[in-house]
């Protein structure tokens, strides 16, 4: 797969002003660095991946050493960037930050690392978005800390061998899939995030709260954190706009039920899904019984692309359990039919007595 089609293929696929989409938008982008928890402690959930890294920067930092590299891999708006600040700030390190897109050339990626101070932490964001040449610079670069600086063109071309000082790269990716074995083997460690507990999102609302000075109750936190997908991104969005509808409509102060209105005004319902969603869900229940049904019959019915369903509906669909990819087609569970206040049919998918169609 070249850059391209991994771009194509990549993850920035929500539209525009999405509520619960999990890719960062403008807004985001500028109220989260004042959110970001600054130091592990302060990294709410994760703990697997907290108490290794934690073993790992304190060993590291006990032998007056930089630290392994670090591969960060996880779906958008689960702390990635967020870590590899607090890896650096651990170790006291300062930290550079680029992304794989923003490095063209092998060039580009020499005068980086040959920049870089001793025990300084390189982030490179969306590592699985480099170039070829740029990766196989890399691989030297993290595994012997040294790069061949190509000086000239053509057949008189000579690389001249370049020593670095040690540092730690960590990189971090949305789709560890997609990287060459090669540059995932020189990881010392490798991070796999992981989808939020509500108790967890729950104190994310809480400390994001206390920072935007909001009083929210525990119910209130509990409201938002069911709603946000797993996602503290998401769970920080949702706040934001339930404080706005708590300022206008109320005191200020969030509640249940201020929680609740707010986020239907946003149509967001209880269990995170928004319109478009519910819009699929619907269809397939009430248009198709439940399916099963071929996803371009599908995205027709919602009046929708089909790669909008494919990619921007049904992956946290399919992730909550309401609906299945069979081979004949998308599927709803019964689960679908009791979140849409809807009695599945005798004879719908996965209803008592149907077998074989979830044995995908
Ligand atoms: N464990 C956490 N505890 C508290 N807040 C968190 C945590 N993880 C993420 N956040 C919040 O969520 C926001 C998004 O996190 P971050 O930017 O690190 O995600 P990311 O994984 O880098 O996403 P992307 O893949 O889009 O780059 C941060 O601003 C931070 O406030
Ligand atoms: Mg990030």
């Amino acid at each position: 797969m070249n850059w391209d089609d991994a771009e194509a293929a990549g993850t920035d696929t929500d539209p525009a002003g999405r509520l619960v989409g999990a890719d960062a938008d403008g807004e985001d982008s500028a109220v989260e660095a004042a959110l970001r928890p600054k130091d592990l402690a302060e990294f709410v959930g994760q703990p697997k991946v907290r108490e290794q890294l934690d073993l790992m920067l304190r060993a590291a930092r006990a032998r007056g050493a930089a630290a392994d590299h670090v591969l960060l891999s996880g779906a958008p708006g689960l702390g990635k960037t967020t870590l590899s600040m607090i890896i650096a700030a651990e170790m006291g390190a300062p930290i550079r930050i680029t992304s794989g897109p923003a490095i063209q050339h092998a060039g580009d990626l020499a005068s980086i690392l040959s920049s870089l101070q001793e025990g300084e932490v390189l982030f490179l964001d969306e590592i699985h978005r480099m170039s070829r040449p740029a990766e196989e610079m890399l691989y030297m670069a993290m595994e012997d800390f040294r790069v061949d600086v190509i000086v000239g063109k053509g057949p008189g071309a000579t690389a001249i061998p370049l020593e670095l000082p040690p540092f730690t790269l960590v990189g971090a990716t949305t789709r560890a899939g997609l990287l060459p074995p090669p540059l995932r083997d020189r990881f010392g460690f490798t991070a796999h995030m992981e989808f939020y507990e509500p108790g967890e999102l729950e104190q994310v609302v809480h400390r994001s709260a206390r920072l935007l000075d909001v009083t929210t109750d525990r119910d209130g936190a509990v409201e938002i954190a069911g709603r946000s997908r797993g996602t503290p991104r998401i769970a920080n969005r949702l706040l934001r706009r339930v404080r706005d509808y708590a300022q206008v409509r109320a005191d200020g102060r969030i509640t249940r039920e201020i929680a609740a209105r707010a986020l239907e005004v946003y149509e967001v319902d209880q269990r995170g899904l928004d319109r478009l969603d519910r819009a699929v869900l619907s269809a397939l229940l009430k248009l198709f019984g439940g399916g099963p049904v071929g996803l371009s019959t599908l995205a027709v019915a919602v009046g929708e692309e089909r790669e909008t369903v494919e990619e921007v509906a049904e992956p946290f669909l399919v992730r909550e359990g309401l609906l299945a990819r069979t081979p004949r087609g998308r599927v709803a569970t019964p689960a679908a039919w009791a979140h849409l206040g809807l009695a599945a049919p005798q004879n719908a998918p996965g209803a008592t007595g149907q077998t074989g169609l979830f044995e995908a």
